[in-house]
């Protein structure tokens, strides 16, 4: 690995990281409460000022911002300038109701480049190097916001976008680039479509994938580096706080994203009753923006359920790779099952792939969970070794899981791709039968 000159604050001490973070804090709070009536409001009915702020444990104090703050005050209702001061609007889609609308200005879109350039840096990207960038773009974050990172970090991007999938497979064939920059289950799309064309997936110029913007284990990590002969890289972030570029992984390490604390900060809290938790406790995000102006964003319940870790490649500190959000998460006849529990097992037989779908139905009172899984090429749903793998996976599922599950084995792309994030989970449970 070539060595690259990390920025200032990358090596700083935990001290100087405090202090700054600190003062930024202040600063951020001042400003949502003066600029913005919808914080303004917030703070004046939990009765704290931003004043209060004392130490960075005191940001407790203050009441959390979720997704409905931002919906109730659709679209532009949260910002803390003008919008004519904003440079960029982006938007999540959601699955019901208005979408979250989130707004930049012209500084903000500098931070946001800063911190996914320092994330691409991290993932071991170089200036010079070539970036296909297969991440959607529009009002999703992760096609503009990889973007204009990799420019600022001096990257030749190929501004793909997702879809057309066998084109993207003849543009890295044809431009070389070292890096790809896509969501783990779209690569996943990208490696059989290189081998439905007859080119070994490992034999590509691709040095690094930087996937993100969906769960995904680390045992599909080792798939996708075993298949794609790549360093696989995870990078995390979302809309309400920026979008990627909160935290990424770096490549010497693999050990968590490690969340850019001089622009982010972070704390873990109890989902239930929203108490924080220290370090180490696995609960779910809540993040703060330190340095954002257009969309302040003050104690974000992400959902997102991770737990924080010491700094190791950097003095920040890391958070443990998402296993899942609270959203996603099935009670199947009261048992919690996440996608990502599932997928770890399914990963453990070699005869089935990474291709699957968890579907929920009602049978009778009763909750039902199908998991429909595709088989490696060459094997059919009737073949022995195929219905064996089925029977260990369901074994694997009620043991390790605890609930039980039938397994639909399909055919080699019997499972519907995704060109984004993948979706992981079909509920049927509310549908008329
Ligand atoms: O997905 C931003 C992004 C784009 C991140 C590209 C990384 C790469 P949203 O559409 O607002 O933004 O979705 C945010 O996606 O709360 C997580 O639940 C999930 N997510 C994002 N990155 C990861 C990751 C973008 N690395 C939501 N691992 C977040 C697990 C992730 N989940």
């Amino acid at each position: 690995m070539n060595t690259f000159p990390l920025e200032p604050i990358e090596k700083a001490s935990v001290d100087e990281l405090r202090a700054l973070q600190l003062k930024r804090l202040q600063s951020t709070l001042a400003h949502a409460y003066a600029h913005s009536p919808v914080y303004r409001a917030k703070f004046d009915a939990a009765g704290v000022q931003p004043g209060q702020c004392t130490s960075l444990d005191a940001l407790a104090q203050f009441p959390f911002t979720t997704k409905a703050d931002l919906r109730g005050s659709y679209p532009f209702g949260m910002f803390a300038v003008p919008r004519a001061q904003c440079v960029r609007i982006h938007a999540s889609s959601g699955t019901t109701g208005k979408p979250t609308v989130v707004g930049y200005t012209r500084n903000d879109i500098d931070t946001w480049a800063t911190v996914v350039a320092r994330s691409f840096r991290a993932s071991g990207a170089r200036p010079g190097d070539m970036l296909h960038n297969s991440y959607g773009y529009g009002l999703f974050t992760g096609g503009l916001g990889a973007h204009y990172g990799a420019e600022k970090l001096g990257l030749t991007v190929v501004p793909f976008g997702g879809g057309q999938t066998e084109r993207q497979v003849q543009l890295i064939q044809d431009f070389q680039p070292s890096i790809i920059t896509v969501t783990p289950s779209y690569m996943l799309a990208i490696a059989d479509e290189l081998e439905r064309q007859g080119i070994d997936p490992r034999s590509t110029s691709l040095r690094v994938g930087i996937f993100g913007a969906e769960p995904w284990t680390n045992d599909m990590r080792k798939a996708i580096e075993a298949r794609m002969g790549i360093d696989a890289v995870d990078i995390y972030g979302l809309s309400e706080v920026i979008g990627p570029g909160v935290a990424c992984e770096c490549v010497e390490t693999k050990d968590g994203p490690t969340i850019w604390e001089d622009h982010f900060y972070p704390e873990i809290i109890d989902p239930e009753s929203g108490a924080v938790l220290p370090d180490g406790a696995l609960g779910e995000l809540v993040l703060t923006s330190l340095t954002k102006e257009a969309l302040p964003i003050i104690r974000y319940r992400t959902r997102d359920l991770t737990r924080l870790l010491p700094g190791s490649a950097r003095t920040m500190r890391r958070m443990e790779k998402i296993t899942g959000r609270s959203d996603d998460m099935m009670i199947v006849r009261g048992v919690n099952v996440f996608p990502s529990q599932i997928e770890e097992l399914i990963l453990k037989r070699p005869e089935l792939s990474a291709h699957y779908l968890c579907i929920l139905r009602k049978d009778g009172p009763l909750d039902a969970l199908t998991v429909a899984v595709e088989l490696r090429s060459g094997l059919a749903p009737t073949d022995a070794h195929a219905q064996a793998a089925a029977r260990q996976l369901a074994h694997d599922i009620k043991t390790y899981v605890g609930s039980s599950a039938s397994i639909e084995l399909r055919a080699a792309g019997g499972i519907e791709r995704s060109m984004g994030k993948a979706k992981r989970v079909l509920d049927l449970r509310g549908a008329i039968k």
